[in-house]
C-alpha cells in the first residue's frame, strides 16, 4: 500500500470502501488464488516492531523467528525488523491489513482505532499486576477478542506482555496535581488521552519511535511507559523524575493478516500457532524481570530521580483516574469490564 492510499485509509469516510475492498481481495483469494506450486515455495513473514531487541517483545520476536527457522527449516523465513526501522505501529495496522507484511504485534492500546472491545486493558489501575492481566486473557472473554477484528483485515493470535506503565516528567509527580499543565506523550488512545486529562495534563497522541526527540526538544514534558521501554529507548536520559504507580498495563497482540494465514498449509499454521503460543509463554515468565532490571539500570545510571509513593499517595492517583472507566464503560461493554474485575480474585 503506497502512502496516498494510507492516507485514504486513515480517514474514517474512506476506509468503508477500501474495507469492501479488501473483503473482495480475501474472498477472492480464498476461492483458490493460490497456484499449484504454493506448497514448494519458501514462506517469507514480514515482522515489524517498534521497540529495541532487548526488550521483551524484541526478545521474544527474535526467540519467535528462531524457533520458526528450526522448525519450518526452508518453508518459512522470519524477518524480523525492530525499533521503528520498517514502520510505526500505525503504519504496521495499515500494512498487515493489505498484505504488505504477515505478522505484528502492536500494543493493544493501539487498537483503538478499530475497535472500542480493547480499551478495557488501557483503563486505569483495573489491572494490579501482570498476573491479573494473563487471567483475563486466557478466559473466555479474553479470548474471545483475538477473533474481533478478522474482517478489518487483523487476526489475533495470542497476547504478548511487555509490563506495568509508570509516568515520568520534569518534576516529581507524586499526586496527580503535580502533573497539572503538562504535556503527556501518549500512544493513540482516547482511554489514555481521557487518562491525562482527568489528571489535568495535556495529552499529545504520537509513534514511538518519536518520543525520545520530542522529550528532549521539549515537545513534551512527560510520558508513560513501561521500564524495559523508559531504559531501552533512553526516555530516562531526559525525564528529571520518574514515579513508580504500576498505573496501566502494557501488552500487546499478536497477530497475522487473515487472507495470509488461511492460505498456509495446514501443517504450517499448525507450527506457526504451537510456536506463537510457545512464545507467549517463554516471553510472558521473562517479561517482569526484564522491566525489574531496566528499573535497576535506570537507577544505576543517574540522570533521573526515582519517586516511590505511599499507599496514601497511591490511593489519590487512583481516585482521580477512576472517573475514566464511567467514560469508556458503553464502548468497551459493561461485561468485559466485569470480567476484568472477576480476574482480579
Ligand atoms: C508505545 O508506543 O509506547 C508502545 O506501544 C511501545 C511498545 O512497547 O510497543
Amino acid at each position: 500500500m503506497n502512502k496516498s492510499t494510507r492516507k485514504l485509509w486513515r480517514d474514517r469516510g474512506n476506509r468503508m470502501a477500501l474495507l469492501a475492498a479488501l473483503a473482495l481481495a480475501m474472498l477472492v483469494a480464498s476461492c483458490g488464488g493460490g497456484s499449484g506450486d504454493a506448497a514448494d515455495e519458501v514462506i517469507l513473514i514480514k515482522f515489524p516492531h517498534v521497540t529495541a531487541p532487548a526488550t521483551p517483545k524484541g526478545q521474544a520476536a527474535e526467540r519467535f523467528k528462531e524457533l520458526v527457522e528450526q522448525r519450518l527449516a526452508g518453508r518459512v523465513v522470519v524477518e524480523v525488523y525492530p525499533s521503528s526501522q520498517l514502520m510505526s505501529d500505525d503504519d504496521s495496522l495499515d500494512a498487515l491489513a493489505f498484505g504488505e507484511i504477515q505478522m505484528i504485534a502492536v500494543s493493544l492500546s493501539k487498537l483503538d482505532r478499530l475497535t472500542h472491545r480493547f480499551q478495557v486493558f488501557d483503563l486505569p489501575f483495573l489491572f494490579p499486576d501482570l498476573v491479573t492481566v494473563e487471567r483475563f486473557q486466557a478466559s473466555a472473554d479474553g479470548s474471545v477478542l483475538l477473533d474481533s477484528m478478522v474482517e478489518k483485515g487483523l487476526k489475533g493470535l495470542t497476547y504478548w506482555h511487555n509490563g506495568m506503565k509508570q509516568f515520568g516528567g520534569p518534576v516529581p509527580m507524586r499526586s496527580p496535581q503535580d502533573a497539572d499543565g503538562l504535556k503527556f506523550r501518549i500512544m493513540e488512545s482516547d482511554v489514555l488521552e481521557a487518562q491525562v486529562l482527568q489528571i489535568g495534563g495535556n495529552p499529545q497522541k504520537m509513534a514511538f519511535g518519536e518520543v525520545y526527540q520530542a522529550l528532549q526538544t521539549g515537545a513534551v514534558d512527560a510520558q508513560e511507559n513501561t521500564w524495559s521501554n523508559i531504559y531501552s529507548s533512553k526516555f530516562y536520559e531526559v525525564q528529571d523524575y520518574l514515579t513508580e504507580t504500576n498505573h496501566g498495563y502494557l501488552g500487546y497482540l499478536v497477530a497475522v493478516n487473515p487472507n495470509f494465514w488461511n492460505g498456509l498449509p495446514d501443517d504450517v499454521r499448525g507450527e506457526l500457532n504451537n510456536i506463537v503460543q510457545e512464545v507467549a509463554d517463554w516471553g510472558n515468565a521473562q517479561s517482569s524481570q526484564i522491566n525489574q532490571e531496566g528499573k535497576a539500570r535506570i537507577i544505576e545510571s543517574g540522570p533521573s530521580e526515582l519517586v516511590s509513593l505511599t499507599a496514601d499517595e497511591l490511593a489519590e492517583w487512583q481516585r482521580v483516574m477512576r472517573p475514566v472507566w464511567d467514560q469508556f464503560e458503553e464502548g468497551i461493554g459493561a461485561e468485559l469490564i466485569e470480567a476484568a474485575l472477576l480476574a482480579r480474585q
